[in-house]
């Protein structure tokens, strides 16, 4: 089995024609709390990708990190090419992660309140049944709900 290509943008000052239409664009909120909800919309492409039968995007995937939030199956009957996820950042994710990133940024802390963050990539990958699988990824940072010593996190207010 061979393995398939995966293409993402080239260079931002020149998208061709077929990276607007296949790159994944995602959208969401840029900060996360743990223990919370997040809805995530991944569309195909800044500009639509086409849904007919013989050229169609097959399916999203999302990712935070190396976590798999799931994947959406899609066909040719659907309107357009996008997909909603529910994220639910956890607590042991900041705790991991802060673990992780801490001998080579530091963690990051919130001022006010020194509760702890993560900085992850939501990672959304799809596949076109003509043009392969195309991905991109955007930064956002997790907010441990645990509020640290001192003043009142102005994050929970
Ligand atoms: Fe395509």
């Amino acid at each position: 089995m061979t393995e398939q290509v995966i293409n993402r943008l080239k260079d931002p000052e020149n998208i061709t024609e077929t990276e607007q239409k296949h790159v994944p664009v995602i959208e969401s909120d840029d900060v996360m709390t743990a223990e919370g909800k997040f809805k995530v919309t991944v569309t195909l492409g800044e500009v639509p990708h086409v849904m007919q039968d013989d050229h169609y995007i097959e399916w999203i995937e999302l990712h935070l990190g190396d976590i798999k939030i799931g994947r959406v199956e899609l066909s040719p009957s659907d309107e357009k090419a996008e997909a909603i996820f529910t994220v639910e950042p956890t607590e042991e994710i900041v705790g991991i992660r802060a673990y992780e990133i801490c001998h080579i940024r530091g963690v990051n802390v919130c001022g006010d309140c020194g509760t702890k963050a993560v900085i992850m990539k939501l990672k959304a990958l799809a596949s076109c049944n003509v043009h392969g699988l195309w991905e991109s990824s955007k930064q956002v940072e997790i907010m441990s709900k645990k509020v640290g010593e001192g003043k009142e996190c102005r994050w929970h207010a």
